[in-house]
């Protein structure tokens, strides 16, 4: 059975990246998908991707879901469009170039928890009384990174260990409801070409480190979070690293901790 038929799916941060193969897989099974990112000829550019792969029920919106008015207008314009919400991939998110804690700028630290972590609360809190009508769900997207505080990438896994305890704590509320909650640890993934990321300075800057050789398609990490969603799975921790890591860091926090140090 295909859940996605029909089914109204906001993918934030679904301009580029990994938002974007969401949002490709999801109109494959025939959801009607909106769009978003901050910057509108991107979210636009990406409708036309999916309108030349006959893929047209698709409703763009930009909006930056760091600031609450905007996703709220997210929220309402999905509302006022398709009628209803019955899924949330709360994806979007920067990337941190790396810096210690120390040489990272307060506004650059700000804006990682602001985008990141508040951001998909926000999105979520305004969502979820329509995720209860629905008894639809919401993934969000994780990183392994939040589960072990990363050398020289401090806000950006504070941010990601952030939606663990917000997932956590939406399980329970909305426990015996119908309403979904899932949060994905995705592992090192192909980046976009020309992708910016989060500088020391608060400002967007190209991306470091990012061998894409090494690293997982997107649109294979789109179709294993479609695949959670399928099994209503709570948690899952992606690529065999991912599960090493996770392991280990129950057995042994302290190793991994060495380990990091030593070679992150
Ligand atoms: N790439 C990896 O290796 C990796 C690994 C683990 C987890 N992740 C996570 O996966 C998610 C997607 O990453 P990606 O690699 O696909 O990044 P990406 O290629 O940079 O795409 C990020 C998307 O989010 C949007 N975005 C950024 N800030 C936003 C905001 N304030 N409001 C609304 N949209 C915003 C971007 O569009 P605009 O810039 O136009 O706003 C873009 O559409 C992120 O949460 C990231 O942390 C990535």
């Amino acid at each position: 059975m295909n859940i996605f038929e029909n089914r109204v799916a906001i993918v934030t941060g679904s301009s580029k990246g990994i938002g974007r193969h969401l949002a490709l897989e999801l109109a494959k099974r025939g959801a009607r998908v909106v769009l978003n990112g901050r910057n509108a000829d991107a979210v636009q550019s990406t409708q036309n991707w999916l309108a030349e792969q006959g893929f047209t029920d698709t409703l763009a919106v930009a909006a930056d879901v760091s600031q609450p008015l905007d996703s709220k207008r997210l929220i309402d314009t999905t509302l006022q469009h398709y009628g209803r919400i019955d899924l949330l991939f709360n994806n979007a998110g920067l990337g941190q170039n790396k810096a210690t804690l120390e040489e990272s700028s307060p506004e650059s630290l700000k804006l990682m928890m602001d985008v990141n972590a508040l951001g998909p609360m926000v999105t979520a809190h305004f969502a979820l009384p329509h995720l209860r009508v629905s008894k639809g769900g919401m993934l969000f997207t994780g990183s392994l990174v939040g589960v072990h505080g990363i050398p020289g990438r401090a806000s950006y896994s504070a941010s990601k260990m952030a939606l663990t305890a917000v997932a956590e704590a939406l399980r329970n509320e909305v426990r015996g409801t119908g309403v979904y909650i899932g949060i994905a640890y995705v592992g090192f993934v192909q980046n976009d070409e020309g992708k910016l990321s989060l500088g020391a300075n608060g400002l967007m800057e190209p991306i470091d480190g990012a061998h894409n050789d090494k690293r997982e398609a997107q649109d294979v990490v789109a179709r294993r979070m479609l695949r959670m969603v399928e099994k209503k799975q709570f948690k899952s921790y992606f690529t065999a690293l991912g599960k090493l890591n996770m392991i280990l860091n129950r057995i042994s926090p302290g190793f991994v901790s060495w380990m990091l140090g030593r070679f992150a």
